[in-house]
């Protein structure tokens, strides 16, 4: 097989270039500012990744000639979820920096990926604004939305892959379909009833590493009895505290906070909030307001919420909702969040593949990931149209 090189920028903890190094390619140079990613991408797929800023770094420092670029530029700017998403966002023009090597390092194919969002971004005036940029240094430019869950991932997973080359394939991606959708249980149902662990453990021959997760998984809050209108309160002690002729910093100071005060004497209705019992009491040994409000502050009972309700909890029987890059959902028996593993499987990350960081850090870097075994098709198309290149 020919020994096709990549540069790859936004690499994260390798997703998409593990899928590529399936296929036989070679990564010459990766590149990602988060360093618990970097640490993965090191253990897992090889040291040619360096860490720093992209906007940063010199084309001169990346390696000549690769054939391949890979640039799943960050997406959090286009995702629908951000209700701040538009043109003005610094994010969204980091693809610029995918663009600049590419035009500087003139690889025959380049892939990016990015979140659904990116369609209606502006009415779809980014996406096209991406693809001109591209086709302006030369490049037959192409996109395809997927779902994971059609190629094979037990994952509903919307995507837009990019892609471009200037070797003259006029054809589309064309990710072929897979019928067979594979259901979360059929993923990581075999590790359900195994609590978690820091160790290694082996499940039925399968080494699982990484079946950490957090457990603050809680179905009882304490609610207000017979809550108050916020602005009811924050008009009444703002009176307590101009009479007292105490300011808020004065109150801070006692208290220890830094600016949380202000909140409780605010007169607009949607940012201000009502002091905790504890520091109801506390404020009243301060202002020495009445009792007007005091058993409406500070009873508290003990509610039990529905989980299927208030909290997600993941699909069984049909593929998992999109693993993201926060806290993932709970699992279904209900006593802690998906572990860190489970959301590896979910995202078709080998068993032999470990994180490194904290919790929190492991979940993003699984969650910003392209499925390996999405990856790898894509790879695999792209090897096609090498190779057809070659016999031109
Ligand atoms: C969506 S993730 C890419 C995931 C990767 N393609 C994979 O399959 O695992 C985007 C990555 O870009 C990185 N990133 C964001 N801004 C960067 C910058 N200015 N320089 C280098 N890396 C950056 C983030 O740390 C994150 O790992």
């Amino acid at each position: 097989m020919a020994n096709y090189k990549v540069v790859s920028l936004f690499s994260g903890a390798g997703g998409l270039d593990l899928g590529f190094c399936q296929m036989g390619f070679e990564i010459l140079w990766a590149n990602d500012f988060n360093q618990d990613a970097v640490l993965t991408y090191t253990k897992n797929i090889g040291s040619e990744i360096v860490f720093g800023d992209i906007t940063k770094i010199k084309s001169s420092a990346i390696p000549d000639n690769p054939d391949v670029i890979l640039g799943g530029f960050p997406c959090q700017g286009f995702s629908i979820a951000n209700n701040k998403r538009g043109m003005h966002d610094e994010r969204n023009f980091l693809y610029k920096e995918l663009l600049r090597v590419v035009k500087d390092k003139q690889p025959k194919i380049f892939i990016g990926e990015n979140v659904k969002g990116l369609l209606s971004m502006e009415k779809g005036q980014v996406l096209q604004m991406i693809k001109e940029d591209f086709q302006k240094i030369g490049y037959h430019v192409g996109y395809q939305l997927i779902n994971t869950a059609d190629y094979g991932v037990p994952q509903n997973r919307e995507r837009i892959i990019l892609y471009g080359n200037k070797i003259g394939i006029k054809s589309s991606l064309n990710l072929q379909k897979n019928s067979n959708k594979i259901s979360t249980k059929e993923a990581i149902g075999f590790l359900s009833d195994t609590w978690i662990t820091n160790n290694s453990i082996s499940i039925n021959g399968r080494m699982i590493y990484n079946h950490i997760a957090s457990i603050n998984v809680h179905d009882k809050f304490f609610v207000r009895q017979n809550p108050p209108k916020q602005s009811d309160i924050c008009d009444y002690l703002k009176a307590w505290r101009d009479a007292a002729k105490i300011s808020t910093k004065k109150i801070d100071e006692i208290f220890g906070y830094a600016h949380t005060a202000g909140h409780w004497f605010r007169k607009d209705n949607n940012s201000g909030s009502i002091p905790t019992p504890d520091d109801w009491w506390k404020l009243k040994k301060i202002l020495n307001f009445d009792d007007k409000f005091d058993l409406q502050v500070t009873e508290l009972e003990l509610k039990q919420i529905k989980f299927e309700q208030s909290l997600r909890i993941t699909n069984w029987d049909t593929p998992s909702d999109t693993i993201t890059a926060t806290q993932p959902e709970i699992h279904t028996n209900k006593k802690r969040r998906l572990s860190v593993r489970e959301c590896a499987i979910l995202q078709t990350s080998p068993d032999d593949f470990i994180f490194t960081g904290s919790l929190n850090s492991m979940y993003r870097q699984i969650g910003n990931a392209v499925p390996p075994l999405l990856a790898k098709q894509i790879a695999t198309i792209v090897l096609n149209w090498l190779g057809c290149y070659g016999l031109n």
